[in-house]
């Protein structure tokens, strides 16, 4: 083993790391040095630093009935973006599902009930209601992980892309981060191979920048980017009336949001920080902000943010150079333990790290709110049962007429 490598390991107080490369082979031994060398290991110091808020302000919606009388004109502005080529799409589908746990990437879960219908299909036929109404295609870009895009390619490949043109979509890969357990210490996942995870959904624009992806953009003029989570069933992609509107607005960047269901209902909410957008957690909220009204009875912070935002590629680009917040969650996390044995955990065990998406919000300088009706666009499949689950996502597919 390098010494460098050793000696690095120890500083960092990861000598059972480096004690583990001493039993390896020596083909082993060099393969975990790569490894190590192409870590980004700053993060085992990276300590939760309470990240300083400042201070917050309601930042209102274009309520749905706001969007109704302009429906017209902004599907027409955003139509013609969409024909302009002006459009392009960016799934987020690196994710590791570990609340679902299902063992392939979430797009290729069945979600039907007496047919097959998988999530990945319910977003490519939602996208397709788009290109018809357009008579252009939008390029879809697809971010898939280092574990996950292998599979996720080869079953579009199968499913012919579920009736989209293959050569509009666009498939990249991002980049890991390692993990660790409780008490801090890397993990292996297998003999040879320190354990890593997805660097969150926040890094998707610079993992563009890093695989070529951007020069795609370029190369097509492509002046807005609608990035969206894979496991909302009833997601509106490149929504033309969403996509006017924010034309229309002047701003730089849209937010799809939800009225809240409750005061105390646990999902970030878009606001104003130190008049930036930005998005407070509902644990970040005193109760005087929980429960503020305004004068007509609406909450104050009342719009829920559900990972379907609209970004302006010059203002994306200005924003590569900033280094987003980095966050740790704990999750299921598989590991090898000290007896050679594979780990599959029940409950969370570990630790990975993530940049985040709405962490993007607050480096834009203004963003529209925009309202959507829950039942029809919000369907997240998180958990197996419950809240968020495949249950109550099933319901609301059905409530919108899509046969299971
Ligand atoms: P979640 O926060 O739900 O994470 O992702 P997850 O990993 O999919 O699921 P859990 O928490 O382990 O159960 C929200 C969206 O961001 C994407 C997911 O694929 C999903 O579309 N995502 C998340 C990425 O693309 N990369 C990541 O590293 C994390």
């Amino acid at each position: 083993m390098k010494h460098k490598t050793s000696e690095m390991l120890t500083m960092l107080h990861q000598e059972h790391i480096a004690a583990h490369m001493k039993t390896l082979s020596r083909p082993e031994q060099l393969s975990m040095v790569d490894q190590v060398d192409q870590l980004d290991l700053s993060v085992l110091n990276a300590s939760e630093s309470e990240e300083k808020r400042g201070s917050f302000a309601p930042l209102f919606a274009t309520t749905l009935a706001e969007i109704e009388k302009d429906r017209e004109s902004f599907t027409k502005t955003g139509l013609q973006a969409i024909r302009d080529g002006k459009v392009g799409a960016v799934l987020l589908a690196g994710g590791q599902g570990s609340r679902l746990g299902f063992d392939h990437p979430k797009g290729m879960f069945n979600i039907g009930i007496d047919r097959e219908l998988y999530i990945f299909e319910c977003l490519m036929n939602n996208l397709l209601e788009v290109t018809k109404a357009a008579g252009a295609y939008i390029p879809l870009f697809i971010m898939t992980s280092a574990e996950n895009n292998k599979e996720t390619r080869e079953f579009f490949e199968e499913h012919d892309y579920f009736g989209y043109s293959d050569e509009n979509v666009w498939f990249f890969v991002q980049e890991q981060l390692p993990t660790v357990d409780v008490n801090g210490k890397l993990m292996l996942s297998d003999r040879g191979r320190i354990s890593t995870a997805p660097n969150g959904n926040g890094g998707w624009y610079a993992s563009m920048a890093k695989t070529g992806m951007l020069r795609i953009v370029q190369n097509a003029k492509i002046e807005w980017l609608n990035v969206f989570a894979v496991d909302n069933v009833l997601q509106r992609i490149a929504d033309p009336c969403f996509i006017g509107a924010v034309i229309e607005s002047g701003r730089v960047s849209g937010a799809k949001v939800v009225a809240k269901a409750a005061p105390e209902e646990k999902v970030g909410v878009l606001c104003l920080e130190d008049g930036k957008p930005s998005i407070v957690e509902y644990y970040e909220m005193t109760d005087e902000m929980l429960n503020s009204r305004e004068p007509d009875g609406t909450l104050s912070y009342n719009y829920g943010v559900i990972l379907n935002y609209l970004f302006r590629v010059d203002k994306l680009n200005s924003t590569l150079s900033v280094k987003l917040p980095l966050h740790r969650a704990f999750k299921k996390i598989k590991y090898m333990d000290g007896n050679g044995n594979q780990v599959t955990p029940d409950e969370p065990n570990a630790y990975k790290f993530e940049t985040l998406v709405l962490d993007m919000v607050k480096l834009q300088d203004n963003c529209l709110a925009y309202e959507v009706d829950r039942k029809k666009e919000f369907a997240p499949v998180k958990n197996k049962t419950g809240v968020d689950s495949v249950d109550t996502a099933q319901e609301l597919l059905r409530l919108n007429g899509v046969e299971l």
